[in-house]
């Protein structure tokens, strides 16, 4: 019987290399490993044997069935990386190449999304004044999302921020505003920091609300910052975006995470636009990220990009802007190929 087992790991192992793809092994295992196969039909004779041979027939057959096991598993592994290393050579493309003479490219060469081009703009203009940019999970939890910008569990800002909740206890962020939690907890002041980047609500969709979108957030703590000092970085931002000297105004407004709170507004083509939320960061923010507010004091801003976005290109529903529908989308490329 010890022969019989040799010869069959033998005869496995060589039908195992002859395989030549995943169901050719399948067949090769359920013939000779499967609950009928030959390797279980001969150890069921084990039985038979005088018990003194039972021990090393059992011990041979256990080793011929982990050698055809470990055959099948090295060629699997062989077939997956050959068939790899032919699709690397036969997809290969040069993708820096330009489309040869008579290769229709559909006319469309690609385009930067209007909400990341006012995005690189906006970080720009940050950078230039010192800022430095830090990006901040979507998925969130409700100490950094809520907790930490002192706006606790009953707390009605909660309602102004309809919000998608995981099953896990966790949220998508419904504002960037968690970012000044996550600067403080690796910053020391003074802080300048800016995050652009997307925001989440439960919004009923209409030509001005999406469920999706962008916000930039800045946040600014030193020694002795004053008002003052948030007016001239807004103002100057947004002289820069819009072009021409910016005329805002302040209005007080509330935000549990500032004291005292704005809206800020510029004047955009003869009108009052109400862009942002702003004001001095709450004592109680500065302490939960263990500022002293006694030493330190700072401003806070958010900005909705997507409706800077719309006015900048004079577009007039915001679902357009994450369809991916490339009729708008080409409207960017600054202009369509030939
Ligand atoms: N997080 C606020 C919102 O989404 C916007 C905001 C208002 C951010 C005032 C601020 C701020 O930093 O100071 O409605």
């Amino acid at each position: 019987m010890l022969d019989d087992l040799r010869a069959l790991q033998e005869e496995a192992l060589g039908a195992v290399q002859a395989a030549a793809d995943d169901a050719a092994l399948d067949a090769v295992q359920s013939s000779f490993l499967g609950k009928s196969g030959k390797l279980p039909l001969i150890l069921r004779a084990i039985g038979k044997l005088d018990p003194k041979e039972r021990g090393p027939v059992g011990r041979a057959g256990n080793e011929a069935k982990q050698a055809i096991e470990a055959g099948l598993a090295t060629r699997r592994a062989a077939l997956i990386a050959a068939a790899d290393a032919d699709l690397a050579d036969s997809e290969w493309v040069d993708a820096t190449l330009p489309a040869p003479e008579g290769v229709q490219t559909g006319g469309r060469g690609g385009s930067i999304h209007p909400i990341t081009a006012l995005v690189r703009d906006l970080e720009d203009v940050f950078l230039s004044m010192g800022f430095e940019t830090l990006d901040g999970p979507w998925v969130e939890d409700d100490h950094h999302n809520f907790g930490a910008l002192n706006i606790p569990k009953d707390h009605p800002a909660r309602d102004m921020q309809d919000t998608y909740w995981l099953t896990d206890g966790n949220l998508l962020r419904t504002h960037t505003s968690p970012v000044q939690i996550r600067a403080m907890a690796d910053h020391k002041p003074p802080i300048r920091a800016v995050c652009l980047g997307r925001i989440f609500r439960n919004e009923e969709l209409d030509t001005t609300h999406e469920n999706t979108f962008h916000q930039c957030e800045g946040f600014f703590v030193d020694r002795d910052v004053s008002v003052g000092h948030m007016v001239y970085v807004l103002k100057t931002l947004l002289s820069e975006i819009l072009g021409g000297e910016a005329e805002v105004r302040l209005r007080p407004s509330y935000f549990p995470f500032v004291e005292p709170g704005f809206e800020m507004d510029v004047m955009f083509r003869g009108d009052w636009m109400e862009l942002l939320g702003c004001g001095m960061v709450h004592p109680y923010v500065l302490e939960a990220g263990g500022i002293d507010p006694n030493e330190f004091s700072g401003f806070a801003f958010g900005m909705g990009i997507d409706r800077l976005v719309m006015v900048r290109h004079g577009i007039e529903d915001i679902r357009h802007l994450m369809s991916g529908d490339l009729r708008f989308l080409s409207q960017f490329t600054g202009g369509l190929e030939g």
